[in-house]
């Protein structure tokens, strides 16, 4: 059987998974019995593939000193994050649906789930400014990617619902903070809080980069590829709630398609949507981001291309082909 990524990589999943319990479970100020301490420990062990505490561990691989306790709980911090971006994602997407399961606002209600997602973010600050020594700055861009940037990629995206007129550049900017900084932050700190040198982390910082925006173009395209079952929330869906995704850039190049794709608004009828679902998976556009896929693919290694006779190397080259052989 093919091993999983944790094990591929020889990491400690189950050491990766107390410490993001341990953020609740030592809480002081949140009983461990309380609705809200078994909430969000319901929602940290409902799965997910832990992809950013990995980042953190194969980024301390790179750093002089040993990988330990420290680098575990920022592990731990970093899939803190993303646990509670995606309640509010989930929210804003209507989506009722995460990894197959209910998502969490509907099973405490939207108010709650707001409330959860809030203190799980605000929690995760707070004990990042405890782990950070004076000389330890770099764990703020942990802080920062919590408190703003992922809070800017998303405001960004809202803003251009349904906005035919996106440019490359400003759909490329949005993915960035929403999905990729936070990636290739994981390998940064993880890097530096073990004592690697600033080269080695800025190589990581890309290679994380390139990887996350790869990662987020392979969503987009699978929101036309994918069977429901697959991504456990219906096709089509980015699509219907006006997300102009890197096929539809494409697919608006196509002059024949273009004003049909124009013409989605809310509430626009089912068939006008399945219409142009047809159009984009029959055209160039998925080839097209697949096409710059690969190239962020690429990027990603010439990015660390230096770092070939470091021993961790492999790992990168691990975690490069799991980004790589995921798409459907
Ligand atoms: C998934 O996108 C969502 C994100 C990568 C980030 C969401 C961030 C926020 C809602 C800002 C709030 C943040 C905090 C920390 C409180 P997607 O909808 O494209 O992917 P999906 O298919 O997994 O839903
Ligand atoms: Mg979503």
């Amino acid at each position: 059987m093919k091993p999983s990524l944790h094990e591929a990589l020889q990491m400690d999943i189950h050491r990766i998974n107390r410490e993001i319990e341990n953020i609740v479970k030592y809480d002081k100020d949140v009983p461990r019995t309380s609705v809200l301490a078994r909430s969000v420990l319901r929602l940290i062990r409902s799965g997910g593939k832990r992809l950013r505490p990995i980042m953190v561990i194969t980024g301390s691989r790179f750093g002089t000193a040993s990988t330990g306790r420290r680098q575990y709980q920022l592990a731990a911090a970093a899939e803190f994050i993303h646990a509670a971006s995606l309640i509010h994602d989930d929210i804003i997407d209507r989506s009722d649906l995460r990894r197959g399961a209910p998502s969490l606002h509907t099973q405490t209600g939207v108010a709650e789930a707001v409330h959860i997602g809030n203190y799980m973010s605000a929690r995760v600050v707070e004990l990042l400014s405890m782990y950070t020594a004076d000389e330890d700055r770099f764990v703020h861009d942990l802080s920062s990617i919590a408190t703003v940037q992922l809070c800017l990629g998303e405001y960004n995206q809202l803003q251009h619902a349904y906005d035919y007129d996106l440019s490359l550049e400003e759909y490329l900017e949005k993915t960035r903070c929403k999905t990729a900084q936070l990636m290739a932050t994981c390998l940064r700190v993880g890097a530096l809080s073990a004592d690697a040198d600033s080269e080695t982390a800025d190589m990581l910082y890309r290679f994380g980069e390139s990887l996350g925006m790869a990662f987020q173009i392979e969503d987009d395209i699978l929101d036309f590829t994918a069977t429901a079952a697959a991504i456990g929330k219906p096709a089509g869906s980015d699509l219907r709630r006006g997300q102009v995704t890197l096929p539809v850039l494409f697919a608006l190049e196509d002059a024949a398609l273009a004003p049909y794709i124009r013409n989605i608004h809310s509430g626009v009828a089912e068939e006008e949507i399945e219409y142009v679902l047809r159009g984009i998976r029959s055209g160039g556009a998925l080839a097209k981001a697949e096409k710059m896929r690969e190239d962020y693919l690429q990027e990603a290694m010439n990015a660390v291309s230096p770092l070939l006779s470091h021993p961790a190397f492999g790992q990168l080259e691990v975690l490069h082909r799991y980004f790589g052989g995921r798409a459907a």
